[in-house]
């Protein structure tokens, strides 16, 4: 009686791991996530707008990723924090909205931090809570002409970010009768809470104790940094040179006044004494020199055995993120990235890796020479050495769209006027163009979702992020000046 009993049980398990894990040339799953222009392995929210990506906080094997949300409607409106969870930054769990508006505004962006002294006395020391730092924008005093209409709030969970509390006391800070005082992003550095503050056309850093009292410490705002837009979404954290000596980057995200117009992440590398930040930087530096990767910041609380520096961006432009071809949901994000310092030319620079959690996304593999090269799938990655000085990809699709990727000389060019869709915004068929400066190209990374491509160069020491809309998927390349390539066919995530 036990053997056949095993043998059908047995059988009987293979048949569920069978069923359930996804055929590896399957790209897409749940048609909910099927729509035209759905990315499929780039984070979106389930239904209607997203902007800013928010609190992101590491906590017990989870990265939570919160973003601005309108619930009810496809364009920007009242703002609350959309959730999702996810154990590997690559496939993510949609939550219930974690913060609504209420009677001192909407909820603009801001971070989260692992409060795990039990400094603001929200929790206790034994289940430490997660405490969310956020702007209110308290519209009728918008409207009513009032100069103060953005404060700070708080709220916090005690249950792994499933339920959130806002702060009896809110708002814990308050504006000095300026317009723009947003965007807090946290951090605990040397002792006490650091809030970098987007203020107009500066950074203001504040401390705290407890994350309930703030003293106003310095600002920052250098004469030649980039001034073209309203200064929003800072993060301020230390990175660690090849030498192991410790440097301090500063994000400030500008609308409009980016390298292509519109939206862009300018950085800052130098010192943070615990008060105020000084910068060795001598010229604008641009995280991302592609149209789409704005407000993008950094995820706090990962453990030190991991060591990285996890990075998401908003994949969209002020410009025209209103207006972009699709319906029951607006806006993704960029995909996760490890930012690291590394010495160009004489002084250091930021390059942005996409996570090696995506390679398990790579189902089929081939490799590709010659000239030209058929593409079967619409999730790609592809890989290619670069040999000569310059170089050019033209991916094509039935409908003879075409976007065109090249180097020429000084440059990195991303050319999308004839890629698919444009004509919904005058800005959005533009060409993209990228200074080359030191960066010795060597290899090219490429990821390509159904409306997205990310462009890595030398692993990320130049990255370009750009929407696309084709009205169907590329199934073309053609290929001067380049090696020995790679096509990854990748799975989608939902
Ligand atoms: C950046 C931003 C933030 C603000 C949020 C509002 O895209 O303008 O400064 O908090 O969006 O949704």
């Amino acid at each position: 009686m036990k053997k056949p009993l095993s043998w059908l049980s047995g059988l009987l398990i293979f048949l569920v791991f069978a069923c359930s894990e996804k055929p590896d040339t399957q790209e897409t799953s749940s048609s909910e996530f099927d729509e035209p222009f759905r990315p499929q392995f780039h984070f979106s929210p389930p239904s209607n707008w997203m902007n800013d990506p928010n609190g992101m906080v590491y906590w017990e094997g989870e990265y939570h990723l919160f973003y601005q949300y309108h619930p009810d409607g496809n364009t920007w409106g009242p703002m609350h924090w959309g959730h999702a969870i996810s154990e590997d930054l690559v496939h993510w769990e949609h939550q219930p909205i974690a913060l609504f508006p209420d009677e001192h505004g909407t909820i603009f962006s801001g971070s989260a931090v692992a409060d795990i002294k039990n400094t603001s006395g929200l929790g206790t020391e034994e289940n430490p809570p997660l405490v969310a730092i956020f702007t209110y924008h308290d519209a009728e005093g918008e409207k009513a002409g009032r100069d103060d209409f953005q404060t700070q709030g708080i709220a916090f969970s005690t249950d792994k970010g499933r339920t959130w509390t806002k702060y009896e006391g809110n708002p814990v800070l308050t504006s000095p009768g300026i317009k723009d005082f947003r965007d807090p992003k946290v951090a605990w550095i040397d002792g006490q809470w650091i809030m970098s503050l987007a203020v107009k056309d500066r950074i203001s850093f504040y401390s705290s104790p407890n994350l309930l009292d703030w003293t106003h410490e310095s600002d920052f705002a250098p004469e030649w940094a980039a001034y073209g837009g309203v200064w929003e979404c800072p993060d301020l954290f230390p990175l660690k040179t090849p030498d192991g000596e410790e440097k301090w980057i500063l994000f400030v995200s500008i609308n409009p006044g980016g390298p292509q117009g519109g939206s862009a992440t300018q950085y800052f590398i130098g010192d943070f004494d615990g008060k105020k930040f000084t910068t060795e930087t001598k010229e604008v530096m641009w995280l991302d020199w592609g149209a789409d990767n704005y407000a993008g910041v950094t995820w706090s609380n990962v453990p030190e055995s991991d060591g990285r520096r996890l990075f998401i961006g908003w994949m969209s432009n002020w410009q025209y993120a209103e207006v972009v071809p699709t319906e029951n949901w607006r806006s993704a994000m960029t995909i996760p990235r490890s930012l690291e310092l590394f010495k160009d030319g004489e002084f250091y620079a930021l390059a942005s890796k996409p996570v090696k959690e995506l390679n398990k996304l790579r189902s089929a593999s081939k490799n590709i020479s010659g000239s030209e090269a058929d593409l079967t799938h619409e999730l790609l990655e592809l890989e290619f050495a670069v040999t000569g000085e310059d170089f050019r990809i033209e991916f094509q699709n039935e409908e003879n769209e075409r976007l065109i990727l090249e180097k020429s000389g000084e440059y990195i060019v991303l050319d999308r006027g004839l890629s698919g869709i444009t004509d919904f915004k005058a800005d959005f068929a533009n060409t993209q163009t990228a200074p080359v400066g030191n960066i010795q190209a060597k290899n090219l990374r490429l990821f390509i979702d159904r409306s997205s491509i990310e462009v890595f160069i030398n692993d990320g020491e130049l990255a370009l992020t750009a929407l696309i809309f084709p009205n169907s998927h590329y199934n073309k390349i053609q290929i001067q000046g380049l090696g020995n390539g790679k096509v990854h066919h990748l799975k989608g995530i939902w």
